[in-house]
């Protein structure tokens, strides 16, 4: 298994790359690629961790070596916001670097599963979808935007408020990644009730729970180690799924629903990425609207992405 790491020496690349060194299989390659000099250091620093994963790292003119023969690509590269920024606002800078890095993705290992964390996620994931569409190589199944940071973030804030333990909670959450296109399934949650009290206050809070981050770094960015966590979690869904387990997850990718052209979803995971979009089950009215009054924001932010790549 090799799975490269784009972005590994920022904040997110740094926590993700230290959990895959320790959790991915013994024999794994995990390679980490930055264009910031200290990548071959934290190379350096994460080898000496006793685990049977090889680590190398590469510079800013090595993405090709980084990314040859890799069997999973996760791309936390990229600007993270600074408070008053929505994640919409990095689209910018972003959708340059993550049309270099597909592109990279594309010409060295184009049978890879990818997992997108570069935000505005809603937009970046088209992106990488358009760029694999014009190299004529694009497969759905292999394309997903981590989502998991939602989910983990649910079943915290759930746990927290009925005092039950965060490994006995499971959470759907659909849509997109941001704000009101977050949409945590709560009616699904089984063996929890809650208010509508309940709901009104943790469907916003789990919605802005990035920028609850955001504005306690005050300037310092964004999530980097719950998103280091939610990341390594879905690397490693993938990578069971490739050894042949069966894996349900939960990621923004493209089609099934009627909702939008990308969704965040339940998927089964096996060999070839997606083996199976599972239907996200029936939604209380609440959800529903919610769902609803989001499609537009959603729809807006995948064209953005649409329109880039054109
Ligand atoms: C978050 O939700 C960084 O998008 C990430 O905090």
């Amino acid at each position: 298994m090799k799975v490269t790491v784009l972005g590994a020496a920022g904040g997110i690349g740094q926590a993700l790359s230290l959990l895959l060194k320790t959790q991915l299989p013994a024999g794994s390659e995990l390679s980490l690629y930055d264009v910031a000099p200290v990548v071959p250091g934290v190379a350096v620093d994460l080898s000496h961790i006793p685990t049977d994963v090889q680590v190398a790292g590469f510079g800013a003119d090595d993405l090709a070596a980084a990314l040859a023969n890799a069997d999973i690509v996760i791309i936390p590269a990229g600007m993270p916001r600074k408070p008053g920024m929505d994640r919409a606002d990095l689209f910018a800078v972003n959708a340059g670097i993550i049309k270099t890095l597909a592109e990279g993705i594309v010409a060295n290992c184009p049978k890879a599963l990818v997992g997108i964390i570069t935000n505005p996620v809603n937009g970046t994931v088209p992106i990488v979808a358009e760029v694999f569409k014009k190299a004529g190589t694009y497969e759905a199944n292999r394309v997903f935007g981590v989502t998991t940071l939602d989910v983990i973030r649910s079943e915290t804030f759930i746990a927290e408020l009925k005092g039950l333990s965060t490994s006995d909670i499971k959470v759907p959450v659909i849509g997109g990644h941001s704000g009101t296109t977050i949409l945590p399934l709560l009616s699904q949650v089984e063996g929890v009730e809650f208010s509508q009290a309940e709901i009104d206050a943790l469907t916003p809070r789990i919605q802005n729970a990035g920028t609850e981050v955001v504005n306690a770094k005050a300037g310092g960015g964004s999530a980097t180690l719950s998103m280091g966590a939610a990341a390594a979690r879905f690397c490693m869904s993938l990578v069971k799924g490739l050894q042949g387990e069966d894996v349900i997850d939960y990621a923004y990718v493209d089609g099934n629903t009627a909702d939008a052209d990308f969704f965040a979803q339940p998927i089964r995971l096996g060999k070839n990425g997606i083996e199976e979009y599972l239907p996200y089950g029936e939604l209380s009215a609440y959800e529903e609207n919610a769902k609803n009054e989001m499609l537009a924001t959603l729809n807006k932010d995948i064209q953005e992405g649409i329109d880039f790549m054109a």
